[in-house]
């Protein structure tokens, strides 16, 4: 798998501009013949449209061709496929040539190959995950059991990026992390609660701070700065359970201490730390961690944090 393909602004052999944004919602199977279209290619791809349509995808072959040659070719053959003149390789370089890609909904290569059945099993297994709570979702644990070894600053890095992906209020992006390594990792471990324990073998800790005025504060009270650090917190964590990491916010520690260590100002809020490791030896953990950790997931069921069309029995505060 790799990242979504590049924007791109192709003419259709009807002439209408194709932008990558008008095949987003569709998964693509894409052909290429490396150069002019082949008939054989183009015929290839027509003749699974049927196929393709049912399973909410399109066939697009790309071609070198001007837009007229295109034209008269669909017209003569009568295809169903979408041809797109593509004469400097720009979108043609996904593919080598004869070579199939599968797209998924937002334009990310999800397989390639030759065989057109293997291309449609593979849609029919996309398509079935895709009703599925991503499964990435459900890998992520709170996990405590850390391995020492060192995380690269690259993996770290990455993760800020993925954080930094994160939707906010007018895009202000409220989010500072610091990332604690050496002598400044060693400070913030002394300051961690005797509960967190666990988090003093972790090879880094991520402090994230904000302060309100950094996002939008509306007049009811809604300081927007909190939630915009909490979804950069769980693209983050999403990232790292993506990379085999484990990443795990905790609340448990003295603020002032970590903001010395770090030198984060006094009048910024510390919201959360976000310690990180590699999965390590349930035995560097407490009894009552390992039970947690070796356990299953505890959620509250849905219709406790879920209603339709009324607040009704969601109204119960005791226990949080
Ligand atoms: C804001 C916040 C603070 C947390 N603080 C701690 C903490 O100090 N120590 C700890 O071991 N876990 C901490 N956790 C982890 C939670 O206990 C954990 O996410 C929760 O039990 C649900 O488990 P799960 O994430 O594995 O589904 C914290 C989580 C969040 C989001």
């Amino acid at each position: 798998m790799s990242g979504p393909i590049q924007e791109f602004a192709l003419q259709a052999a009807t002439g209408e501009t194709i932008h990558a944004r008008n095949l987003w919602g569709k998964y693509v199977l894409l052909g290429s013949s490396g150069g002019e279209a082949t008939p054989a290619l183009a015929r290839a791809l027509d003749g699974l449209v049927p196929r393709l349509a049912p399973l909410d995808a399109v066939a697009v072959v790309v071609a070198s061709d001007p837009v007229p040659v295109l034209a008269e070719l669909t017209a003569r053959e009568g295809w169903k496929v979408l041809l797109l003149s593509d004469p400097e390789r720009g979108l043609a370089q996904t593919c080598q040539a004869g070579e199939l890609v599968l797209l998924d909904r937002v334009g990310i290569v999800r397989w390639r190959g030759h065989d057109p059945a293997e291309a449609i099993a593979a849609l029919a297994d996309l398509r079935s995950a895709e009703g599925e709570v991503n499964p990435l979702l459900r890998a992520r644990r709170a996990y405590r059991a850390l391995a020492p070894d060192p995380i690269p600053r690259e993996a770290l890095v990455r993760l800020v990026e993925a954080a930094h992906l994160a939707p906010s209020c007018f895009n202000n992006q409220p989010w500072r992390f610091v990332i604690a390594e050496g002598e400044a990792l060693a400070r913030v471990k002394a300051a961690l609660s005797g509960g967190n324990y666990w988090a003093k073998r972790a090879p880094a800790i991520l402090a994230l701070a904000s302060h309100r005025d950094l996002d939008c504060k509306l007049s009811d009270g809604r300081d927007y700065y909190l939630f915009g650090c909490g979804m950069a917190t769980g693209l983050l964590m999403i990232q790292a359970t993506q990379m085999g990491l484990i990443a795990h916010p905790i609340a448990g520690y003295d603020p002032l201490a970590v903001k010395e260590a770090l030198g984060i100002p006094n009048e910024y809020v510390l919201i959360t730390l976000i310690v990180v490791g590699k999965p390590g030896a349930v035995s560097t953990l407490s009894d009552k961690h390992r039970a947690i950790e070796l356990g299953p997931r505890e959620r509250k069921p849905l219709p406790a944090v879920l209603a339709w069309n009324k607040f009704g029995d969601l109204n119960q505060t005791e226990g949080t």
